[in-house]
């Protein structure tokens, strides 16, 4: 148990809980806050939406020790908000809700939009809620909702709050902690600073906040994959997501990581530092990138080692993969979930490296963009599979 100690609409909190205890449940079981919805507890359909120090947040996949000192408005603490009034009465009025299961986050998030975004139309407004789903209305009422009330505070003359209002910004996605947390926003800026400023033999070693291991075999002999890892043209163009912004020099590469997560994208542009050893055919490709759109920072590290198979015929790669995320992106965070999008990363890596080095013309060409959502998708449809074929084989 760790003890917190927050500010929960408007009141200090001082409370344990274990360090595992989402913001969520933190204010529903301990608080009785339960206004605060509960939908896939994944980060993706935004009906437990927060705000955290102003800012809307998910609070499924926001841990509450991470919330010391911050301070946090459930929809409860927006009965009496101006803004939030009137957007009740506007949803009561356009037929905005069937079950309200996703009200409490629609609100908080529309609210957040009313107050930054006075010329707001209807496509903006959507995209604005596009991280909150609802399940019955088909959102137009909700749009019409929200539109009405920010065009009744234009005719009115309410100037829109600079950044919605936003004094400091809290833990999550923000990149910038609550008073009295300082460490976060450091951890931030050093990678921000190191990426900016990297320069060669500059990208530092670093230790992993996750790191997982796979390994795959490829039908050709140790020295042409080990010559493969060292076109480092041709890896990046292996692996999906990745593109280069110069030709690489043996040591140093730098380029681009398009990353999508539903609303969530993020531009990864950094260097990297390479280093390789012929006579344990292992190397390192050490990277260090930054997002400014969503002040986002990875450090990541990709160790590879090759080992014979079948007297030298064929190769078994293993690769142990490291990074360390902050951000916005970071909130993917299951670890489950994200050793099985490992998996699906490497196995779409292998096939892409044995293509290459098989000289098979490969029509399709490693994505653009990572879309974890696809691959998600993905992951989730053989996951089913698994499931059903276990039960089949059960009866
Ligand atoms: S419960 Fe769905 S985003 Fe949190
Ligand atoms: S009103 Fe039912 S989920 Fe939105």
């Amino acid at each position: 148990m760790t003890t917190i100690a927050l500010q929960v609409n408007r009141r200090a909190v001082e409370l344990s809980a274990e360090p595992r205890t989402s913001l969520a449940d933190f204010v529903r079981d301990k608080l009785d806050l339960t206004g605060t919805h509960l939908g896939c507890e994944h980060g993706v359909c935004g009906a437990c939406t927060v705000l955290l120090d102003g800012v809307p947040a998910r609070s499924c996949i926001t841990y509450a020790a991470a919330c010391e000192g911050a301070d946090v408005t459930t929809i409860e603490g927006l009965d009496e908000d101006e803004v939030t009034t009137e957007l009740r009465a506007a949803f009561t009025r356009e037929h905005a809700l069937q079950c309200g299961y996703c009200t409490p986050g629609m609100l908080v998030s529309a609210r957040d939009l009313v107050l930054r975004l006075p010329d707001a139309d209807e496509r903006r407004i959507r995209v604005g809620l596009s991280g909150n789903l609802c399940r019955c209305t088909g959102y137009v009422g909700i749009v019409r909702a929200v539109q009405s009330v920010i065009e009744a505070r234009r005719a009115r003359n309410i100037a829109p709050l600079a950044d919605g209002g936003r004094t400091s910004l809290g833990p999550v996605g923000s990149g910038r902690a609550a008073p009295g947390r300082s460490e976060s926003r450091p951890a931030l800026q050093t990678l921000a600073l190191a990426s900016e400023n990297a320069t060669p033999g500059s990208i530092p070693d670093f230790i992993p906040a996750t790191v997982l291991d796979q390994r795959f075999t490829l039908a050709h002999p140790p020295a042409k994959v080990f010559a493969m890892f060292d076109d480092i043209a041709a890896i990046a163009a292996c692996l999906p997501g990745v593109s280069l912004k110069s030709p690489p020099s043996p040591e140093r590469v730098e380029g681009l990581i398009r990353v999508r997560l539903g609303p969530i994208a993020a531009s990864f542009e950094g260097a990297a530092r390479v280093e390789r050893d012929p006579a344990t055919l292992s190397g390192r490709i050490i990277g260090i990138g930054t997002d400014q759109r969503s002040h986002s920072a990875t450090q990541g590290e990709i160790r590879y080692r090759l080992l014979p198979l079948d007297d030298g015929a064929a190769t078994a790669v293993e690769l142990s993969i490291g990074y360390t995320l902050t951000g916005l992106p970071a909130q993917v965070g299951r670890p489950g979930l994200v050793r099985d999008l490992a998996r699906r990363l490497v196995a779409d890596f292998a096939a892409n490296l044995d293509r290459h080095i098989s000289g098979v013309p490969s029509e399709a060409r490693a994505p653009a963009e990572l879309s974890f959502w696809s691959i998600v998708s993905d992951v989730l449809r053989a996951r089913i599979a698994r499931i059903l074929g276990r039960r089949s084989g059960a009866g």
